[in-house]
């Protein structure tokens, strides 16, 4: 048996972030979760709460302190706090945008910046970064968290070819759809223009029926129990099953107007 590790899981409350939480702990690991509202949680779970917004640096510094105070170290962060956004590409305003840039991309980022220097101290660590299987493609009418997600792919490779020398090994999950509250939390613009609303109706129609395929969020918790029990993990996981994970390969070998049609002819 590895030995323990004290893991720090951004927005825990609930969904993906709470089943990682609670296999973690029951498999000996020290937890800590975090929430913007821990108090309205309290015996959510197997293990504790803390604050933390992840828009803002101080609250993130002072989470990641209170960790290292506690236990003197902080083997394993992961980056799971995000929002969805849904509504035409037209319609998201930029605030709205830099809303969930902020969430979704420079969350993960001020977590890492204030866990690298405790990381480097000890001499390793690992960074999972929960991405998306939307990153791989635009999909519609999700044009912004494709595009955060993305994002977060490509700022993972890059931390993680800077920190490797430190023995810190940088990676992302990118899960397909699973069973959690993200819908209800999505973000939505105010009003949705007349000449997108016909197609982003019928695509969201579409999105709230594919429910029943959506899975328990352990499968993925089982992923991540296993990934930091690994010395060498890959960069990527890819945790989805039929059509999603197919996607990705035909992504990578169809034409790309020929991808775009098949994605525009599932939501039609
Ligand atoms: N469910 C899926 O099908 C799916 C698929 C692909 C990727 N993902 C990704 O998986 C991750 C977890 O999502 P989920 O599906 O488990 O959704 P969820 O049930 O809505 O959980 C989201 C968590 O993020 C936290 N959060 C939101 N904004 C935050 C902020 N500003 N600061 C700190 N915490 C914040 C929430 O905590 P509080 O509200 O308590 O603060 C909550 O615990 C997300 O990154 C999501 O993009 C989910």
């Amino acid at each position: 048996m590895p030995p323990p590790k004290v893991v720090l899981i951004t927005g825990a409350s609930s969904g993906l972030g709470k089943a990682i939480g609670i296999r973690l702990a029951k498999a000996g690991h020290t937890v800590f979760g975090t929430s913007r509202q821990p108090q309205l949680n309290e015996g959510h779970g197997t293990f504790p709460l803390i604050a933390m917004d992840v828009t803002s640096d101080a609250s993130v510094n002072a989470a990641v302190a209170d960790v290292v105070k506690r236990t003197g170290r902080i083997d394993v962060v992961i980056n799971n706090a995000g929002l969805g956004i849904q509504g035409p590409a037209e319609d998201i305003a930029p605030e709205l945008a830099t809303r969930l840039m902020d969430t979704n991309v420079l969350g993960p980022h001020r977590v890492c910046r204030a866990a690298l220097p405790q990381m480097r101290a000890q001499g390793g660590g690992y960074i999972i970064n929960v991405t998306s299987v939307a990153g791989n493609f635009g999909l519609p009418y999700r044009s912004f968290y494709s595009a955060s997600k993305a994002a977060l792919e490509r700022y993972t490779e890059a931390l993680s070819t800077e920190v490797a020398r430190f023995g810190i090994k940088v990676l992302t999950v990118q899960p397909g759809e699973f069973n959690t509250n993200i819908a209800a939390a999505r973000l939505r613009p105010d009003a949705i223009s007349e000449a997108n609303k016909p197609g982003y109706e019928k695509a969201m129609s579409i999105l709230g029926g594919s429910m029943h395929y959506s899975r328990d969020p352990d499968e993925l918790a089982q992923v991540v129990e296993r990934i930091i029990g690994s010395k060498h993990p890959k960069a990527a996981y890819i945790v989805a099953q039929g059509v999603q994970r197919m996607s990705i390969v035909l992504k990578k070998v169809l034409p790309g107007r020929m991808f775009e049609r098949m994605v525009r002819k599932h939501y039609e």
